[in-house]
This record gives C-alpha cells, structure tokens and sequence, in this order.
C-alpha cells in the first residue's frame, strides 16, 4: 500500500527550460566543430531531460541509453548497480555526453562513468538535471548540473516515485500526509 501524499511544486517548468538553454550555451562551447557526439541518457528518469536537451543542442548528435538499476519502487538507493539494458552502439573514439536524472548517493553515476570509460571514448562529459549533494556517498560530480535541491525526495519531468508522476512538467518534492 502507498503512503498517502501531496507534492509540492520546488522548480517550475519555465525555471527548467531557461536552465536547459543556459546548460547548453556550455555544452556547446565544449563539443563546438564536433561531429562525433553521442548523448547517452540514462534510463529511464532521464527520458523528457535529454528530449528537451538535444532540441536544444545545435550539433550533430546520435543518442543512446542505457539502464541502470537503482531505487526500484523504493525511495533508498541500493548502493550496487547493475546494468539492465546497455547501449546500442560502441562508443570508442566518440564523445559522449552522459545525462542523468539526479545524483543522489553519487554510486549510478560513478559506476557508469566508469563502466563507459573502459569503451575508450575519445572525450567523456557528464550532466545531471538535479544534484542532491547532501546526499553523496561517492566523490563524484557531473561536469555540469541544472539544480542543486536538498535531501528530499523529488518527482516529475521523467522523474518517478513507485513509476508514477514522470508526466508532471514541474519538478515536485513528495510530501507524506498520513
Ligand atoms: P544514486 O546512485 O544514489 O546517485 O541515485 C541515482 C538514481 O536514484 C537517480 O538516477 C534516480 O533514478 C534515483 N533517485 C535519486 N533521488 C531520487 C528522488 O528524489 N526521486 C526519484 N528518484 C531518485
């Protein structure tokens, strides 16, 4: 049974888009005159980030995903991660840009960075939607980050509790009322 809950609205969908065109005026200076830029999102609480993301990027861009298992329906991390569904494509020689939905304990991220950097990608880049550095466990941090929020547990934009409210538009903190 669910706990019973609100959810209070914490970053709008206007403040996200505005930080969407500021995060890539960056992305681009970094990868400008590249023709081999693969974005990789991280699935699946990433999915509507990246969407907006490469709309934003005038570059040419290939995208892929890839699954890591992390909270489940839960709302703790599970420390160990493993790869659920990987990429398509090899990506030596590529530069990869790696988004993700939330750095949370830091231990997705890290595994996967390290996992991807073992492939012999040319240059590797990371970014996070949400940062909850608080929270970290693992030293690690994306190379570039939309928000910093603290320790609450957040839904919306591709972001789920137990798989529901990925559809909001805003980002939301969960609010327990029982
Ligand atoms: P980490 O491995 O602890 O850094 O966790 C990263 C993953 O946990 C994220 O990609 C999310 O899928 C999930 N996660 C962390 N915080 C939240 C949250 O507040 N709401 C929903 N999922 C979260």
């Amino acid at each position: 049974m669910q706990r019973p809950y609100v959810i209070d609205e914490l970053i709008t969908a206007k403040a996200i888009a505005a930080r969407i065109e500021e995060l890539c005026r960056e992305i681009h200076s970094e990868f400008r005159g590249t023709d081999k830029l693969i974005v990789v999102g991280l699935l699946r609480g990433s999915f509507i980030f990246i969407a907006d993301l490469v709309r934003e990027l005038d570059l040419p861009v290939e995208v892929d995903f890839l699954e890591a298992s992390s909270y489940g329906d839960g709302m703790e991390s599970s420390k160990e991660v493993r790869i659920l569904k990987d990429l398509r494509g090899a990506i030596e020689g590529r530069d990869v840009l790696v988004v993700e939905d939330i750095v949370d304990t830091g231990f997705t991220l890290s595994h996967v960075i390290g996992l991807l950097q073992s492939r012999g990608p040319a240059r590797m880049k990371s970014i996070a939607l949400l940062d909850k550095p608080t929270r970290r466990e693992i030293a690690i941090k994306a190379d570039w980050t939309g928000f910093e929020i603290p320790d609450e547990f957040v839904v919306g934009y591709g972001i789920d509790y137990a798989q529901r409210n990925r559809n909001l538009g805003f980002i939301g903190s969960v609010r327990f009322t029982d």
